[in-house]
């Protein structure tokens, strides 16, 4: 084993991210003081092989991880700069996610791991993301985090390295995928969140009144199927679209969406406060793929307002699925003597808080 004093040198962690359509690698060193510091790191994006598709095909994202991820982690080791020797941890995403993926990256990490004789870290992605504001903004514990990704909604109170309390889920559809069945919709192609902000930017976002479920209601769980369903009758029956109308539409179903958003999250903050629960969380991070979207962050003041909270939003490319967030994760643990052994399984379905209740129709996403 390597040495973990982490008063020393920083420690040195490798990290490989193969859960969805993004294969992904980095090098991070965490100092004793808690701050961390990205020494290389490269994404593969299998945008190409799945657009087709109009979205992840598994089998080929397996396949695709398969090709490339050898190549991918040779680079950020060499960019690093740092001789495979010094690495003081391996960790690789153990899920959620798609299973084939994970077994790829993870059965990777472990074969290094054992040949460097170094720890192995199983990292569950959704804590990846949640953990990636401490390297980015050295953010402490307690915090609440909005995670709304393509797999995943969900408002938690972050207490520490896996201690996360659910205060809110999605019941149905996550916010991303409800952009990428929007986008699909409109033939805006693959992945669609991007593209739904693209052409939102030029339209009205108060010409279609689309749903705003639960809002007002005393819990702070989301549902998105209702918003995605209206916006299919309207584009019907708006049929033959202008590219007016597709701005329109996509301007629209941003207002609802993060209408929703902003209210379920003060619901979230506020409802603490209401049932008399002293939270001392003073800041939100958001995190997973939709944090990229500008129109949200803007939307978020009205949250900072309303709840008097700071919001942190780690740069677009850390909120979308990376590899530094792995390694950064793993660092965190490794510091906490957290390591897992080489027999510790990939899971497709992995949740942050075991002890919430499974929120009807919410699947894989709770
Ligand atoms: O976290 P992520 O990269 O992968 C998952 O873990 O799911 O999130 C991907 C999701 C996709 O649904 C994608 O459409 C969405 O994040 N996304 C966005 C934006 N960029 C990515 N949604 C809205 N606006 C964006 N700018
Ligand atoms: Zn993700």
């Amino acid at each position: 084993m390597k040495r973990t004093d982490v008063n020393a040198r920083p420690q040195i962690v490798l990290g490989i991210e193969t859960s969805c359509d993004e294969t992904a690698a980095a090098i991070v060193a965490r100092y004793g003081d808690g701050h961390g510091e990205i020494l290389s790191e490269q994404v593969y994006s299998q945008v190409k092989d799945h657009a087709p598709y109009g979205g992840v095909v598994p089998e080929i994202a397996a396949r695709a991880h398969v090709a490339i991820i050898d190549r991918i982690i040779g680079e950020v080791v060499q960019k690093s700069g740092v001789l495979l020797s010094e690495i003081d941890g391996v960790a690789a995403t153990g899920g959620p996610g798609l299973i084939g993926g994970v077994l790829v990256g993870l059965t990777t990490a472990k074969a290094i791991a054992y040949a460097l004789s170094c720890p192995l870290l199983v990292i569950n992605h959704l804590e990846g993301h949640a953990l990636t504001a401490r390297l980015t903004n050295d953010v402490n514990f307690p915090y609440f985090l909005l995670l709304v990704s393509g797999g995943h909604t969900q408002i938690l109170q972050v207490n520490g390295i896996g201690k996360y309390v659910r205060l809110g889920t999605t019941l149905d559809d996550a916010l991303g995928e409800a952009f990428d069945k929007t986008a699909k919709l409109l033939g805006l192609g693959y992945p669609g969140g991007p593209e739904v902000e693209r052409w939102a930017r030029s339209g009205d976002p108060e010409k279609f009144h689309f749903p705003r479920p639960f809002i007002g209601t005393d819990h702070a769980h989301f549902s998105f199927s209702g918003l995605k369903t209206a916006l299919r009758r309207k584009a019907l029956s708006l049929s033959p679209l202008s590219d007016q109308a597709v701005s329109d539409l996509c301007s629209s179903f941003q207002a609802a969406a993060f209408d929703v958003v902003c209210d379920r999250l003060d619901r979230a903050i506020s409802g603490l406060a209401v049932q008399g629960i002293n939270h001392t969380c003073n800041t939100l991070v958001v995190a997973g793929g939709v944090a990229a979207n500008l129109e949200m962050a803007r939307r978020l003041s009205d949250v900072k307002e309303l709840c008097g909270i700071d919001i942190i939003i780690p740069p677009a490319r850390l909120c979308t699925d990376n590899g530094v967030m792995i390694a950064w994760a793993g660092a965190e643990r490794l510091a906490l003597g957290l390591v897992d052994n080489l027999e510790t399984p990939a899971r497709a379905r992995w949740p942050l808080d075991p002890q919430a209740p499974v929120a009807s129709g919410a699947g894989v996403k709770a």
